[in-house]
């Protein structure tokens, strides 16, 4: 009898015992072949033996220093590595532990911006439908995820959402890619003017959709018009880089191949690969000079803002990805991943779409693939999907909701960065036994 409060309150989960590379094994000796990483978390694979010794050299030094009284080596290192990705001098990182916790961060930082800058009427935060930016009460206010939103009704607060860039579903038949990309872009504008630009902080929105949709990039152009109106309406672009960043695109931000600066970007989950919880939120220069210089400061803080060995541990995985080259591994085998799918599932009734970039990738599955109509909820699908993988020994990520409310499935993929051809096969055949056994 287990005293553990499980995430599934029903469920009985295999226990993980140990894990290497490519592979978790659980307790009886199953293998389990991670082509998610979790959820898009393990980017240099298990037990990478450069981050394991960074970590435990880390704790045996310095454990644990409050970042109220301190400041530590690997913060300091980090967070100038990351302010120079970003790539605006003078940017700055508030580490957190968590993807949540950094877009609260994020949040925080817009509201008392607008505050130091005396326009504290800008409060509302604008998202879009289909998106997810946490699990605390703030940062699920401000998620689109219908599932997710779903149990906690009118306890949540109610912001404004615009439809998701998402062509599979939204592109109307004979609109150019431009035209839809305007088209999508423009109804950040239609919500700002109808709410009034005086009472919104910020837009926040996800470069590359992930958990909510199944990995959706947007339509060209689409970012650039984001863009424009925020900066025209005075309003916060805030990037959610939480499951799409840190490479997981083939760049080391999703929005490096959209052209645009956002105001703040937050990264989790890659950033330290799963080797301990840690999160950035990254803001421009412009804006942490503002608490500054208005005297205000800035009015937040966890006790783990900054950890040590948390820092050491992001340092690390961040110097293995640049020195293994693990970016130009993210865009190969995230080719030879696309090509592979296409190649087996194109075809297939049930799969309607296959997207993604480098080695984050979405299979959208539908009950007809002409009309693209979901599968009805009774039929359960996403959780027989994950009930399938686990069987199987495959880790993946199955999402629902991805049409309306709880209605749609789609399965993401996101393996760690040292994936190889053979791994990529094997998952494809065992995806070809999941249909097979849920369909
Ligand atoms: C895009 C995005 N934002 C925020 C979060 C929340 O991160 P965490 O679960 O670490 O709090 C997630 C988690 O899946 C995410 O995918």
């Amino acid at each position: 009898m287990t005293a553990v409060f499980y995430r599934g309150v029903t469920s009985d989960y295999p226990r993980a015992s140990h894990s290497e590379g490519m592979y978790i094994y659980d307790e009886k000796g199953k293998e389990y072949l991670d082509m998610s990483g979790g959820a898009a978390v393990s980017c240099v694979g298990h037990q990478h033996p450069r981050v394991v010794e960074a970590l435990c050299e880390q704790v045996k030094s310095m454990s644990f220093a409050h970042t109220a009284f301190f400041s530590n080596g690997p913060q300091e290192q980090l967070a100038k590595m990351l302010a120079a990705k970003f790539g605006e001098p003078g940017a700055k990182v508030y580490f957190t532990s968590g993807g949540s916790e950094a877009n609260e961060t994020a949040f925080k930082i817009a509201w008392q911006y607008w505050r130091a800058k005396g326009q504290p009427s800008k409060q509302k935060i604008i998202s879009r439908v289909h998106s997810y930016h946490g699990n605390t009460y703030g940062a699920l206010s401000i998620s689109g995820n219908p599932v997710r939103r779903r149990v906690m009704g009118d306890l949540l607060l109610d912001w404004p959402r615009i439809d998701p860039c998402y062509a599979y579903r939204n592109q109307q038949p004979g609109e150019t890619a431009n035209a839809y990309a305007l088209r999508a872009a423009n109804s950040l504008e239609e919500m700002i003017l109808r709410q009034g630009a005086e009472t919104i902080a910020a837009f926040i929105v996800e470069p590359v959709v992930g958990a909510s949709l199944g990995v959706v990039p947007a339509v060209p152009g689409y970012f650039k018009r984001i863009a424009e109106i925020c900066k025209t309406h005075d309003i916060l672009l805030i990037a959610d880089e939480i499951m799409c960043g840190t490479g997981r695109t083939g760049t080391f931000f999703a929005l490096e191949q959209e052209g645009f600066l956002p105001d703040i970007v937050t990264l989790a989950k890659g950033i330290a690969g799963g080797y301990q919880p840690l999160a950035a939120t990254i803001t421009r220069s412009h804006i942490h000079e503002i608490f500054v210089t208005s005297g205000k400061g800035f009015e937040h803080g966890h006790t783990y803002v900054g950890h040590a060995s948390a820092c050491a541990a992001g340092l690390t995985v961040l110097n293995v990805i640049k020195e293994e080259n693990l970016l130009q591994n993210v865009k190969t085998q995230g080719d030879l991943l696309q090509k592979e799918l296409d190649m087996a599932f194109a075809d297939h009734p049930h799969i309607g779409d296959i997207r993604g970039r480098g080695l984050f990738r979405g299979l959208e599955i539908v009950a007809d693939k002409r009309t693209k109509r979901p599968f009805p909820d009774e039929m359960k699908i996403t959780r027989r999907l994950k009930r399938a993988t686990m069987k199987h020994g495959l880790i993946c990520y199955p999402g629902g909701g991805s049409f309306q409310d709880n209605l749609g499935s789609h399965i993401l993929l996101a393996p760690p960065f040292i994936v190889q051809p053979n791994h990529i096969e094997q998952a494809v055949d065992k995806l070809r036994l999941i249909f097979e056994d849920v369909f």
